[in-house]
């Protein structure tokens, strides 16, 4: 099998493209990434130089002709779409980009596929799109779409217009929607990695409103795990929601993670809330388990220890990430909120 990965310089698509081409010797990847702030494409350097099953694309998915040129490799097998911007915090500062590469380079991809006849399509979304939970509840695929921010309502417009193009076309089209991911390779603005870093440097850990918030936490492998079953046995036209049954509020990670690190809890300082913070995510991922076999396989406490050790044992990669453009947004917006 070959397939088109958009986004493999990501972390979820670093992950992907690693744990495919070391379970299936006979498939192939193209990666075709943009190499936003986001992207890094030493991630996967290693495989660049040894593996032949392996070729990295610098390009933008919104690129009709690029995009087109890959997909009319007549030995291609699928795509699956993970390109896209995807802080929160960055879409509430300027949505632009997110209605660029998430919209409009989502429709482009879809249209190449369509005009080039490709027959598999994983469409990688979130699950933002549903909105906010209150106390009780979880997710299904029947929730309806009720996106709060920019980057949740440029995922949902991306999964009608994925429903449209399997409504009108008949494109063979799948969407996954998961819950936050951690794990190596996640970047250093979302909270577990965040929170790590400034917790090694004894720096204030800023946590938004009161910590209440909760997120259901999947390790990135089983995400990966779900996109990949999603891709060989998924139903043309569904809609898969992926959760790691790992319900946790804010405030508890920040805590784990000091107990792992051994660093003291008044490093917590609580900042000014997030506009429109979703309050509660959690995912009933049981057609998922039916239809595809999907269930996720670590905890959250092991998960999280793994994810320490790596984060420990990659410094240089934390380094080389952190630097510039990065740096700088931060610091404006951690200035604007406390
Ligand atoms: P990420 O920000 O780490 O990586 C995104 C990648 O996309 C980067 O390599 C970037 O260079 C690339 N990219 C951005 N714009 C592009 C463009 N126009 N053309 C080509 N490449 C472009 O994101 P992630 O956390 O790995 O998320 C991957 C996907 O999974 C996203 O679609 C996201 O919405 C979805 N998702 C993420 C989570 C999570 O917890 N991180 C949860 C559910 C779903
Ligand atoms: P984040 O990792 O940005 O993921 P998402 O917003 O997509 O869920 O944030 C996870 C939760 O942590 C969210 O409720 C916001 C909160 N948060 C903080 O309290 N402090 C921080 O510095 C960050 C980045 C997030």
């Amino acid at each position: 099998m070959k397939i088109l990965v958009t986004g493999g310089c990501g972390f979820i698509g670093t992950n992907f493209i690693r744990m495919m081409l070391a379970k299936h010797p006979d498939w192939k990847i193209v990666n075709l990434d943009k190499l936003t702030y986001a992207g890094n494409r030493l991630n996967l350097m290693d495989l660049e130089e040894n593996e032949p099953r392996y070729e990295f694309v610098q390009g933008d998915i919104c690129d009709r002709e690029l995009v087109t040129s890959l997909m009319e490799d007549g030995h291609l097998d699928a795509v699956v779409n993970f390109a896209a911007e995807s802080h929160v915090d960055r879409s509430i500062n300027d949505p632009t980009p997110f209605v660029t590469t998430n919209i409009q380079g989502a429709q482009n991809l879809m249209e190449c596929a369509r005009q080039t006849g490709i027959s598999r399509f994983v469409h990688v979304s979130t699950d933002e799109v549903y909105g906010t939970l209150g106390p009780d509840g979880k997710f299904t695929e029947s929730t309806p779409l009720a996106p709060n921010s920019p980057y949740s309502a440029s995922k949902a417009s991306a999964d009608m217009m994925a429903r449209a193009y399997f409504e009108t076309y008949g494109m063979p089209m799948v969407v996954t929607r998961c819950s936050n991911n951690y794990g190596p390779y996640q970047f250093p603005e979302k909270l577990i990695p965040l929170i790590y870093l400034n917790a090694k440097a004894d720096k204030a850990l800023p946590v938004y409103g009161d910590g209440m918030n909760v997120r259901d936490w999947i390790w990135v492998e089983d995400h990966c795990l779900g996109v990949e079953l999603s891709l060989l046995k998924g139903r043309d036209g569904k809609a898969y929601n992926f959760g790691g049954d790992a319900e946790e509020t804010n405030i508890d990670v920040v805590r784990t993670i000091l107990a792992v690190l051994g660093k003291p809890e008044s490093l917590i300082t609580y900042v000014k809330d997030r506009p429109g913070h979703d309050r509660r995510y959690a995912m009933d991922y049981s057609l998922a388990a039916e239809e595809l076999g999907f269930a996720p396989t670590l905890g959250f406490r092991e998960g999280l220890e793994k994810t320490i050790a790596w984060y420990e044992a990659n410094t240089e990669w934390l380094e080389t990430v952190q630097s510039g453009a990065y740096r700088n947004f931060m610091d404006e917006w951690y200035k604007e909120r406390s």
